[in-house]
C-alpha cells in the first residue's frame, strides 16, 4: 500500500511527498522521474517531438506499475487523474492525497520553471485556471483527503497529513 499526492504542477507533491516519506521512514517515488528514466528523455523533450497522447500512454503503464508495486511515497504527475483507469487504479491502490492549490499560489511557485511543458504558453496564469476548473473534480474524485496548501509551511503541511493517514 502507498499513500499517494496528486494536485497541479507546483502544487508540492514532489517537495511534501519526499519529506512525508523521510518523516516516515519510507521510501519516495515521482512518477515523472521514473518516466523520465524509460523515456531517456526529458518529459518536456518527449510532449514536444510525441505529443500529449503519447506520453499519457507512457504515464498510464508507469502509474499503472507504481500503484501496484511501490510500497512507500508516491508524487505523480498534475495529469495523473486525466484519464479513468489512472484514477481508478490510484483510487483503489493507495492512500491519496490531494494537495488543494490555488493558480495563483501554483503561478508563484512555478513561473520560473521551465520545464512544465503544459505551462510553456503566452498565458500561464489562464492556463493554470482552467487546469484548476477542469481537474478540481478529478482530484477529489481520486483523493481520499483533500489538503489545502494555502498558507501552512511544508512541516505543517506534513504534519496535517500524518494526522490524517
Ligand atoms: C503534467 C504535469 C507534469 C508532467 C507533465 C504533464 C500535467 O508533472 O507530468 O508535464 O498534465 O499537469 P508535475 O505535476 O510534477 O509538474
Amino acid at each position: 500500500m502507498s499513500i499517494i499526492f496528486v494536485g497541479l504542477p507546483g502544487s508540492g507533491k514532489t517537495t511534501i511527498g519526499r519529506q512525508l516519506a523521510r518523516r516516515l521512514g519510507l521510501p519516495f517515488v515521482d512518477s515523472d522521474h521514473v518516466i523520465e528514466a524509460r523515456l531517456g528523455c526529458s518529459i518536456r523533450e518527449f510532449f514536444a517531438r510525441e505529443g500529449e497522447e503519447n506520453f499519457r500512454d507512457v504515464e498510464q503503464q508507469v502509474l499503472d506499475d507504481l500503484s501496484l508495486n511501490h510500497q512507500g511515497v508516491l508524487a505523480t504527475g498534475g495529469g495523473a487523474v486525466l484519464r479513468e483507469v489512472n484514477r481508478q487504479h490510484l483510487h483503489d491502490r493507495g492512500h491519496v492525497i490531494y494537495l488543494r492549490s490555488a493558480p495563483e499560489d501554483v503561478y508563484r511557485r512555478v513561473r520560473h520553471d521551465t520545464g512544465r511543458p503544459l505551462l510553456q504558453v503566452d498565458d500561464p496564469m489562464a492556463r493554470l485556471r482552467a487546469l484548476f476548473e477542469s481537474r478540481d473534480p478529478l482530484y477529489r474524485a481520486t483523493a481520499h483527503h483533500v489538503i489545502d496548501t494555502g498558507r501552512p509551511s511544508v512541516a505543517t503541511l506534513v504534519n496535517m497529513i500524518i494526522m490524517q493517514l
